[in-house]
């Protein structure tokens, strides 16, 4: 533990806390003096989870503490015993209340097909499998006043700002890695793009079946980080693209955003809009939102398909093995 969380204080989780988004965030988190804040990075390598954190409790404001847990969302079992493990702390008084969990870790695979543990298509299962199992197993823990925040993005939704759409298919297809007819000539890269935006559509029909569920003073809502080019989130990309993202898009993000609608933002932006969504006092009965940045507006005529969310719903439980949880 990087430092220890005093008195009245509440807790984050921040999946895939140590880098980009989520780093941004609990950095925001930790400056505030609205807490105190007791942040834990739950990402999945132990040595990159402890730099981060250590970094972030040095830099944190009197009172706030940060500390790092090893979470894999691409493995049921790790997911599991880092559930187990939280509650157990928090059940002792260990932890402070869990005050909001932020599920912003992902990953988009570029033209790799790759699985995780469980045999699942990485995009699908990590992104949107792995947060589904993961919530199931903090259900008994997220008491009221507590929310989740589900990092989507604005790919789920190619209508205003271009770009890829999703292909949704039956969710046991998706997880087997099989896009819906959409995709059917899409090459490698394309389908790893496509895969991205459909389990960031997931995310979205994730956050409105569980934000029917909780129950009062629980909520869940959607976010949008907008398209912050200073992450890592492009790293599986082909090298000639992880050049342009790196080298030749920040010196044209004044073009970029004047084209992209103020959608381009750094990952400080973003991450400050994401700590204001997991903490602001004034959204604690705000539910089954989505907000681009700070502002809430409606997600896509596709993502406010009830029957795909429920359908989705049902077969992540199977699919993860969560049915015996509380919410079904
Ligand atoms: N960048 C954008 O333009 C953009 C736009 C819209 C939405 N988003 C969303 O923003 C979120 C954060 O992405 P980012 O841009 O900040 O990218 P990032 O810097 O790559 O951060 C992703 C984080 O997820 C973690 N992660 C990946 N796989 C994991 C796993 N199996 N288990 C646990 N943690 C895992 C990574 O850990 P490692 O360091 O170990 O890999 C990393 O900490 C994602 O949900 C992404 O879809 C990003």
């Amino acid at each position: 533990m990087s430092n220890h969380p005093k008195g009245n204080a509440r807790t984050v989780v921040i999946t895939g806390g140590n880098s980009g988004l989520g780093y941004a965030c609990a950095q925001a988190l930790l400056g505030s003096a609205d807490g105190p804040w007791h942040v834990v990075i739950a990402s999945r390598d132990a040595a990159r989870s402890r730099a981060a954190a250590d970094a972030l409790a040095a830099g944190a404001a009197a009172g706030n503490s940060a500390e790092a847990m090893v979470l894999d969302l691409g493995s049921l079992d790790s997911i599991r015993s880092f559930a187990a493990e939280l509650t157990d702390r928090l059940g002792s008084g260990a932890l402070p209340h869990l005050h909001a969990l932020v599920c912003n870790a992902g990953v988009q695979m570029g033209a790799t097909d790759a699985r995780t543990a469980d045999g699942f298509e990485a995009t699908f299962g990590i992104n949107h499998l792995g947060h589904f199992a993961l919530v199931h197993a903090l259900l008994p823990v997220l008491e009221a006043p507590s929310r989740v925040v589900v990092v989507s993005s604005g790919t789920h939704d190619p209508g205003p700002k271009g770009g890829r759409a999703p292909a949704w298919n039956d969710p046991h297809a998706l997880a087997r890695g099989e896009l819906g007819p959409a995709a059917a000539k899409d090459n490698a890269l394309l389908r790893g793009q496509r895969r991205y935006c459909t389990s960031k559509l997931a995310n979205i029909y994730f956050t409105y079946a569980l934000a029917r569920r909780l129950p009062e003073g629980v909520t869940a809502n959607a976010f949008d980080p907008g398209i912050m080019l200073d992450t890592a989130l492009g790293r599986s990309m082909p090298a000639p693209v992880r050049f342009a993202f790196k080298y030749i898009a920040p010196r044209f993000i004044w073009l970029l955003r004047r084209m992209m609608k103020d959608s381009v933002h750094t990952s400080q932006e973003s991450g400050r809009a994401l700590a204001w969504l997991a903490a602001a006092p004034e959204l604690a009965g705000t539910t089954a939102r989505y907000f681009d940045g700070r502002r809430d507006i409606p997600s896509s005529d596709e993502s406010n398909d009830t029957a795909r969310a429920e359908q989705l719903w049902k077969d992540s439980l199977i699919l993860t093995g969560a049915g015996h949880q509380p919410l079904t």
